[in-house]
């Protein structure tokens, strides 16, 4: 089976890592991610260039693509390639909505009567979005309707001041048509402490897999400008520490209800899905949707994955995907970025990453975007690499990880809380003080 993995990051170097040794890989990336180019065939060009990629498939004879970052969805290189005869992991354009187009979204969740939303309303005039905010009495969250890589949402209480700063902020994004669109969704802000789910789906069936916990402030003690995500965990039995299964299962309920509405508006979806959830007083709620592997998450949970990932992407394709089976072992990962990060200032140094003595650990290490040129690795302006560990217990993960961080060298920056008992203790007592 030849397989094509599309993108530059962690998360593909992670992917890669879970199909190698079942499958020929190929990757298309646009920076010498130097994780992935030691075990594919691969090419360095735009992942957003379809008809460079579509040629790339059809020259290697590729079986199936797996498409691991949102922006070539939002482009439709999954209709591209499927007219090309060439199957994927991931929705099509119109299926991909779910990340890409947020009112596409809520609209779905009001229509189908799928539990776990928030009150929102999506304006296009700065009038109506002030009369809003005038009555609403909650804090609120500002996002453009399109994708910004996570960096256009702001929230009132964190980035924003009060409901007054939210309208100015608002009008900004309408403006700018940041996301690419003149228009702006604003949401109640949630209470409570944020999970996610993902989920292997091929239209019908999910697979979930274990849940995890992402840390998006770029500073320790969760402080800071929102991020990418510096780093998650994920437990032994598939939960996090401030949850229980029955909210688990509700998060899976919600995840397959969409999948169903999904397929009556736009078709099957295939590939994975991404539930980012706010665990509230009453139960989970959806904050947003990604068509595509969590960066992190996607860490924390294919190191454990004991199924054939061959077996899950031809399942996807047949539309038979069968439950996914993973080791019962908690993760954890810390992104190591430059100095400086979320900020550009540090780019374009030389790190050395000393993965023998990583793995000695019981560490991995998975590549972000970095740039290997003459065997000397280079930082860009994001993510550098993340460094998992796996163990008997978050505290013993944490411990490894943690040790393991010290083989990665340069102008470099990690958040230590990442996973620590400190933290997690904090994550717990907050639930359980909001909990009705
Ligand atoms: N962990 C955030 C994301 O993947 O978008």
């Amino acid at each position: 089976m030849k397989i094509l993995v599309v993108g530059t990051g962690a998360r593909e170097h992670a992917i890669c890592e879970a199909l190698k040794g079942e499958a020929e890989l190929f990757s298309i990336m646009s920076n010498q991610n130097p994780g992935i180019a030691r075990i594919s065939d691969f090419k360095v060009a735009s992942e957003g260039d379809l008809e460079t990629v579509k040629k790339f498939a059809m020259e290697k004879k590729v079986d199936m693509a797996f498409i691991g970052p949102e922006s070539p969805l939002e482009k439709g290189i999954v209709d591209v390639l499927e007219k090309a005869g060439i199957s994927c992991i991931g929705p099509n354009k119109s299926a991909a909505r779910i990340e890409t187009d947020k009112s596409f979204m809520r609209n779905l969740f009001e229509k189908y009567k799928i539990d776990g939303s928030l009150v929102y309303r999506v304006f296009d005039n700065y009038q109506d979005i002030s009369d809003f905010l005038d009555e609403f009495d909650r804090d609120v969250v500002v996002k453009p309707v399109g994708l910004t890589g996570g960096k256009g949402v702001k929230i009132v209480g964190d980035h924003l001041k009060d409901n007054q700063e939210a309208k100015e902020y608002a009008k900004h994004v309408m403006e700018t048509k940041m996301g690419g669109h003149p228009r702006v969704v604003i949401e109640e802000r949630l209470v409570g402490e944020e999970f996610t789910v993902q989920a292997f789906s091929d239209g019908e069936h999910l697979a979930p897999m274990p849940a995890a916990q992402d840390h998006p402030h770029a500073f320790e003690g969760d402080e800071g400008p929102i991020t990418g995500g510096m780093g998650s965990y994920s437990d032994k039995n598939g939960l996090l520490p401030f949850m229980n299964q029955k909210d688990y299962d509700d998060a899976v309920k919600i995840m397959q209800d969409t999948i169903n509405a999904i397929n009556k508006e736009a078709g099957p979806y295939k590939g994975v899905l991404y539930g980012q959830f706010m665990l509230c007083e009453d139960g989970p709620r959806l904050v947003e949707y990604n068509a595509r592997f969590g960066d992190p998450e996607a860490m924390n949970v294919l190191p454990l994955l004991k199924t054939s990932m061959v077996d899950i992407c031809q399942g996807i394709v047949d539309g038979n995907l069968k439950k996914a089976k993973f080791e019962n072992k908690a993760t954890v990962c810390k992104y190591i970025v430059p100095d400086g990060y979320p900020e550009t200032k540090f780019a374009n140094q030389p790190i050395q990453v000393d993965e023998k003595s990583i793995a000695d650990l019981g560490g991995k290490v998975y590549y972000a975007a970095v740039n290997q040129k003459d065997n000397v690795v280079y930082t860009s302006s994001s993510r550098a690499l993340g460094v998992v560990a796996a163990g008997e217990s978050i505290e013993e993960a944490e411990m490894i990880c943690e040790e393991a961080t010290q083989f990665v060298k340069g102008d470099l920056y990690h958040r230590r809380d990442v996973g620590t008992k400190e933290l997690i203790q904090k994550r717990i007592d907050h639930m359980k003080k909001i909990r009705r």
